[in-house]
């Protein structure tokens, strides 16, 4: 309840513009708004970057008696180079384009200029749908010349360095922004999207009075909270542990998204990793001796932590995980690593639950309605692939949000469909605007 609080609170400073500056949750506009204009059909193609890999799609947009309806009809996956992650601006933006061209010339897409939806999941200081600055790289992301700069520009410049395509960059969000328009066809009550995947964030509708950063005050506009930055101000500084400040110093982000490092599926399997060194220093585990694997930093990846407690009871998956790690684990080791698994990955969804009850307890006192019915669109890793991440978050978000009832929808490819379904209104406010 006191993160909750807190959360909140900064929440509300980061709206108004008289504190936004000093916020640590810039609750950033995203100029997505709750009426929309219409929309284009037809193909779009949408890019994904900010996760772990970086995607190319190609979604096709229809009319339904619902509203929009998309579908993905081709995509391609490729890993970002270590490299390009933390090289220049133009580095990063030229491999970007390569994939582009290579996924058009796999396709015989070459000849066509599509309209292009970016989701860009770091936080964007928006101007408009297709304008905003790259306030500061998030997740191991540190490519030099981005931040401060307008991220569109940067994708149309590289494109036209590379001369062999075209496309019209119509629209950038934020992958929180994307799975709740993605989730929105389905369930029209989806106001809310949230991830928790590599990095963890949430967005949700807010009435425009309320968005000062933006003039007008009819309807509503969705707010991306940014909130993984939560504890730049010392506000999570009493929860934090050895362990956190440990991770934290040695991230190429120290002092930032606090919130987001004990969360996020880029950081939940260091600490543990770190808490399982500190019981083996402390001669509590693997007979006082650790491997030069589990010396190293990074080796304990997140998904290690969703195979462990996916363990049925018999240990076997455990004991295989940490003899590939080089050590001899005793049944009761075994038991340790699960519990030290079990507390750092349900810590994080306390934490995360605060969080998301922070959002709807803020929704529920702005509208007048007796009980909030409403849809949280969500999606990324350590939501959908730990097996017991989510049932543990919902659990706690029901407790800490009296008076509303809330139904979560898992979003499936919703950064492409999102983006593309964006685009696709951001096509027709652009045609409108010139006829
Ligand atoms: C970024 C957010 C993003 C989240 C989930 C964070 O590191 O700052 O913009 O939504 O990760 O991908």
């Amino acid at each position: 309840k006191k993160v909750m609080r807190r959360m909140q609170k900064e929440m509300d400073r980061g709206l108004k513009l008289e504190t936004h500056q000093e916020a640590s949750v810039k609750m950033l506009p995203t100029y997505v708004r709750s009426t929309p204009e219409g929309s284009e059909v037809g193909d779009f193609l949408s890019l994904d970057l900010g996760g772990t890999n970086f995607r190319v799609m190609l979604v096709k947009v229809g009319e339904g008696e619902e509203g929009q309806w998309t579908v993905k009809t081709k995509h391609q996956m490729y890993s970002i180079p270590e490299d390009a992650m933390t090289g220049t601006a133009e580095m990063l933006f030229d491999y970007i384009s390569e994939c582009i061209s290579d996924f058009l010339d796999k396709h015989q897409m070459k000849h066509k200029k599509l309209p292009l939806g970016f989701t860009f999941s770091f936080p964007v200081r928006h101007e408009d749908i297709d304008k905003g600055i790259l306030l500061n790289w998030t997740k191991g992301f540190k490519a030099s010349g981005a931040e401060g700069n307008n991220v569109v520009g940067l994708l149309r410049d590289a494109i036209k360095r590379r001369g062999d395509f075209e496309m019209d960059v119509v629209a950038m969000v934020n992958d929180t922004v994307a799975t709740m328009i993605s989730c929105y066809y389905e369930d029209h009550r989806c106001e809310v999207g949230m991830i928790v995947g590599t990095g963890c964030n949430a967005c949700y509708m807010e009435e425009m009075q309320n968005v000062e950063l933006v003039e007008g005050n009819e309807g509503r506009m969705c707010v991306n909270t940014e909130w993984g930055a939560f504890g730049a101000s010392g506000e999570l500084d009493e929860f934090l542990l050895e362990y956190d400040h440990v991770v934290d110093e040695t991230s190429l982000n120290p002092g930032q998204q606090l919130y987001e490092k004990i969360i996020g599926g880029k950081y939940m399997g260091e600490i543990a990793r770190l808490v399982l060194l500190k019981l083996v220093n402390e001669n509590l585990l693997f007979n006082g001796e650790a491997s030069e694997k589990l010396k190293t930093r990074g080796s304990f990846e997140t998904r290690l932590i969703s195979q462990v407690e996916s363990d049925p009871g018999d240990r076997k998956q455990i004991y295989n995980i940490l003899t590939s790690f080089g050590l001899l684990p005793s049944a009761t080791d075994c038991d340790i690593v699960r519990m030290v698994c079990e507390r750092v990955s349900t810590r994080a969804a306390q934490m995360c639950s605060a969080g998301l009850a922070g959002v709807i307890n803020r929704m529920r006192d702005s509208r007048s309605e007796e009980t909030l019915k409403i849809t949280v669109g969500v999606d990324g890793s350590v939501y959908k692939l730990h097996p017991s991440f989510k049932d543990r978050f919902h659990t706690t978000v029901r407790q800490l949000t009296p008076g509303c009832d809330i139904t979560f929808l898992q979003s499936e490819e919703g950064s492409g469909r999102g983006a593309a379904l964006i685009s696709a209104v951001a096509c027709k406010m652009a045609c409108m605007i010139s006829q």
